[in-house]
């Protein structure tokens, strides 16, 4: 079965009451609209069409520039995407039918659904196009049965049980009002005859729009064959309307994230406090601690112990790890390295094995080699570390000379003493030390001492007492 996939993101979201493009807020890190798009992924669709409106250059440039990695399959989610603008939104009906000029002709069935609807189970979404390719009905429909009606639209069925339509919530009488079973607005048509009906739609309803929900009932007219996918799950059927819903999302969603974790090996101590992505791996018997944010494309190995309080971006971790409230971007850390508490690296960071990065240390744009201490109140910018260092209290790396980035190089074995300023460019060779203080500006060979401005007594205090 040819299938190809309308997905509509054309609607203003006025209830959000926001100036970003409603499907573009995030939910866990990503983009609303993303979550629509890589369940059509999974489908294998030979075509995706993004009916946008409201805010369109926005979203489709937001689409083209994010990373494929984005994707959980690990493909672009804008290959074999198209957009198509519905200037003024007339109905879902309306929305659909935009994509007619784009896809007539070009597949068997047409699988349609929302941008703001980020919850929905791929495995969902598989069961309705394999039904609709089984019966080969004419329209195939997901349905949800909820003593909360969500105010979707409720399904209409006869007294053998057979769909005969869908009325909305504003539209219903008070004994439709009452039917459990709703409309997710998730559907499969047979592509042929989708795109000869939509344009037979009339305005209807209390709000004179072109609904997709009348073909239903067309189809009933015709006496074609309906079928419907029905669940029970209303969690995955939540669309975002209001910034609460999209609270409600993204709890949901990172309670997904955390429970797959826990079942793959990792301990949460209070999942209800740890926020990660779905973009995030973590090896086996590491201990995530509360309060802890792991975001973007983030790798953390086996056995480490993250948190309380750490905040990691687009860095991979090694195996035997320990990090404790510490802010960490874009670094790549080995085995067995003990950081924090409150210690920040930065992008371009690359810590070997055994390091410890103690308290109110910052480190960027360095590489600080094996076994090396840099334990409290320094500063390691465009910098490179040999084996073995010490870095005393209070260092700081004076890499920047108003004009330009400079480096330091510091050699294996090497003592700098506590509040060394390290005015590069500059090298200081293996096995020497400085003294606490020193202010080093030329560069130091191999098995030196050297030491700067020690304070000498310039005068006697007089004492106010004598
Ligand atoms: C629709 C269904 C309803 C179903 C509900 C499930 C119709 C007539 N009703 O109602 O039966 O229970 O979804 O969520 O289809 N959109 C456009 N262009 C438009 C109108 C809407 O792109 O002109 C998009 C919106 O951005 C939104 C989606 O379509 O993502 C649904 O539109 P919305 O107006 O929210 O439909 P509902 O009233 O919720
Ligand atoms: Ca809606």
């Amino acid at each position: 079965m040819r299938l190809a996939a309308v997905i509509l993101a054309a609607g203003q979201g006025t209830r959000m009451k926001t100036k970003l493009p409603k499907v573009l807020h995030t939910i866990v890190g990503k983009p609303m609209v993303l979550y629509a798009l890589e369940n059509v992924g999974t489908l294998s669709c030979d075509q995706a069409v993004l009916v946008v409106g409201h805010g369109a250059n926005q979203v489709r440039e937001a689409i083209s520039h994010l990373h494929p990695f984005d994707s959980a399959q690990g493909k672009s989610p804008s290959s074999n995407l198209q957009f198509v603008e519905q200037r003024e939104q007339l109905g879902t009906g309306h929305a659909v039918l935009q994509a007619r000029e784009v896809l007539r002709g070009t597949s068997d069935a047409v699988f349609v659904s929302y941008a703001d609807m980020p919850l929905m189970r791929a495995e969902t979404l598989k069961k309705l196009t394999d039904l609709h390719a089984s019966s080969r009905a004419t329209i195939t429909m997901l349905t949800l049965v909820s003593d909360d009606s969500m105010a979707f639209g409720r399904v209409l069925r006869d007294s053998n049980n057979r769909v005969l339509g869908i009325v909305e919530e504003r539209d219903a009488t008070p004994e439709q009002l009452a039917l459990r079973e709703l409309n997710c607005g998730v559907y499969c048509f047979n592509a042929d005859w989708l795109w000869d009906h939509l344009t037979q739609l009339k305005p209807t309803g209390k709000k004179n729009e072109y609904y997709l929900t009348d073909l239903v009932a067309m189809a009933v007219e015709e006496n074609r064959k309906i079928e419907a996918v029905v669940s029970h799950d209303a969690s995955e059927m939540i669309g975002i309307n209001t910034r609460v819903q999209l609270a409600q999302a993204e709890k949901i969603m990172r309670e997904r994230i955390n429970t797959a974790l826990m079942l793959a090996g990792v301990t949460l101590i209070d999942p209800a406090t740890t926020y990660i992505e779905s973009t995030v791996a973590i090896g086996e018997d590491t201990v995530i601690e509360p309060n802890t944010h792991l975001r973007g494309k983030t790798r953390i190995g086996a056995n480490c112990r993250i948190g309380p309080n750490a905040i990691i971006r687009d860095s991979q971790i090694g195996d035997d790890c320990e990090i404790i409230a510490s802010d960490i971007m874009g670094a790549v850390v080995e085995e067995c390295v003990r950081i924090g508490p409150f210690a920040r690296l930065r992008p371009g960071t690359h810590i070997a094995r055994e390091v410890y990065i103690g308290n109110f240390s910052e480190v960027k744009n360095s590489y600080i080699g094996e076994r090396s201490h840099v334990g409290h109140f320094s500063y390691v910018g465009d910098a490179e570390l040999g084996k073995h260092v010490n870095v005393g209290a209070g260092t700081i790396t004076c890499n920047y000379d108003g004009k330009q980035k400079n480096r330091t190089v510091i050699g294996d074995d090497v003592f700098i003493g506590s509040d060394t300023m390290l005015i590069a460019p500059v090298t200081v060779g293996a096995r020497s030390r400085t003294g606490a203080g020193a202010v080093v500006n030329k560069d130091i060979p191999p098995d030196s001492l050297a030491v700067g401005a020690p304070a000498r007594v310039i005068r006697r205090l007089v004492n106010s007492n004598q």
